[in-house]
């Protein structure tokens, strides 16, 4: 164990200027290895505040968003020890607990809205900033906020922090989300681990990382189960005890590698993913032409020669089309043979990568929330600027398939989640590089 870790592609000194140069055409042909889930590790993280004893945590990602988070939570008088590669932390507590999560950490990251309800649930106390929006949406923090207050949390907002406390424990409630939010369905079920009695949650998300978190906590001994598709029932207990548990793989990142198969017509094997976490996805890769075989942990895909289109794709909640992976959708589908239009249903601003793409020559466009792309689109060379995470993997994906060399500027939104991507291209027939 030790108190920080080695350096990979990806280091916490990575500068703002850092950019990729990838060379294409490519055709990608190998095994990569997925990682660790960043959306389900970051609640995981939260909740380790929960526990008065040891929590081991495997298979973390070696991504910025960890890196925050766990700032986040030794700033909060969490003490985090690594393992020689960082994909192991084991946290204890000190005696002396912090409740202040800082604007500064908060505002990088806005997974840091998930300390609240775990500091609320166990100290009965927090100042948490509040995360503010992002380029991609508002992304405000209402229904996390209406759930815990339901569960009897009051709060103040003065000066851009939320000033939250409860007499007692919080009391279980019967709480109905009025729209699905995976962030407020977390928080919530994090509060209501600790709390007195019985919390019902209705319309929740059942993302697969919700269900590692559930999955988590139980493992420390909290009482949660679903009672019916998108309902919790939770009951609280006093304390958790001390567990061990391994993150699941992360399957944005699969879906990711599964799309830069299709596109460059490559033969990939993808490890480390039980595939029926991406069965909406497969099933759409299947559409376009691409051959799939999965066995337990691993998915074998094959490219075809010409990308079918596909008409109205819709973003949604799992499990249906998740919009973390519209953007590499977009690109596949600027390949298909006709014209094909996606319809962004869950964020309000997500189609900043297009701007980006038509400079590589798609032709895409834009009416409210849905893109029409006619296709047939041979990339070409350009220099590009990454505006947020999932829209830099795109910009990587169709730099891949692009004639001449590209320029990615401000990858640092791609380290926030993408682990070692340039290293795991390269091993699949990338010319990828990273200049800092
Ligand atoms: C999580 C994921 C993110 C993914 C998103 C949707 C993490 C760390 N991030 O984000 O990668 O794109 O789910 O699958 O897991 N909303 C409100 N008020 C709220 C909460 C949400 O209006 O209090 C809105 C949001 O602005 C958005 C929609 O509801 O338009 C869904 O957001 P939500 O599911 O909460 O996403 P996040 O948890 O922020």
């Amino acid at each position: 164990w030790q108190i920080s870790g080695p350096k990979g592609s990806y280091t916490s000194k990575n500068i703002i200027m850092d950019k990729f140069i990838v060379k294409g055409p490519s055709k990608l042909k190998g095994e990569i290895a997925i990682s660790g889930s960043k959306n389900a590790a970051l609640p995981i993280l939260a909740s380790t505040i929960l526990f008065d004893k040891e929590v081991i945590i495997k298979n973390l990602p070696r991504v910025k968003d960890i890196d925050t988070m766990i700032n986040l939570l030794k700033s909060l008088g969490s003490e985090i020890k690594f393992s020689k590669d960082k994909k192991i932390v084991k946290i204890t507590k000190k005696n002396k607990h912090k409740i202040f999560a800082s604007y500064s950490l908060v505002r990088t990251m806005r997974a840091g809205i998930l300390v609240l309800g775990a500091l609320v649930t166990k100290y009965q106390k927090s100042v948490t900033s509040l995360p503010g929006g992002c380029l991609i949406g508002a992304r405000p923090v209402n229904y996390h906020l209406n759930a815990l207050k339901k569960l009897g949390m009051k709060y103040e907002i003065k000066k851009g922090y939320i000033y939250a406390n409860t007499k007692g424990k919080l009391e279980g409630a019967k709480i109905r989300f009025s729209k699905i939010s995976v962030g407020a369905t977390e928080n919530t079920i994090i509060a209501a681990c600790l709390a007195n009695g019985i919390t019902t949650l209705r319309n929740c998300a059942i993302e697969p990382e919700i269900v590692d978190l559930i999955n988590f906590l139980k493992s420390g001994g909290a009482k949660i189960k679903f009672v019916g598709k998108r309902t919790l029932k939770i009951e609280g207990i006093k304390s958790l005890k001390s567990t061990s548990y391994s993150v699941m793989s992360d399957r944005i990142e699969a879906g990711t590698f599964c799309v830069a198969a299709c596109l460059t017509g490559g033969n990939l094997k993808i490890n480390n993913l039980y595939p029926k976490v991406i069965k909406t996805e497969l099933t759409l890769l299947k559409k376009v032409g691409a051959k799939i075989k999965t066995t337990k942990k691993q998915i074998h895909i094959i490219g075809p020669k010409k990308i079918k289109n596909i008409s109205n794709l819709v973003t949604k909640e799992y499990p249906d089309f998740p919009t973390d992976l519209q953007a590499q959708f977009m690109v596949l589908l600027c390949k298909a043979k006709g014209k094909s239009s996606i319809t962004e249903s869950i964020f309000e601003n997500r189609f900043m990568h297009v701007a980006e793409l038509r400079r590589l020559g798609a032709e895409i466009i834009i009416k409210k929330n849905k893109a029409l792309i006619l296709g047939n689109t041979s990339f070409k060379a350009a220099e590009l600027m990454s505006s947020d995470l999932r829209a830099s993997v795109a910009l990587v994906l169709a730099a891949m398939v692009a004639k001449g060399s590209s320029i990615i500027n401000r990858i640092y939104h791609l380290d926030r989640g993408y682990e070692n991507i340039e290293n795991k291209l390269r091993k699949v027939g990338v010319n990828i590089k990273r200049i800092s």
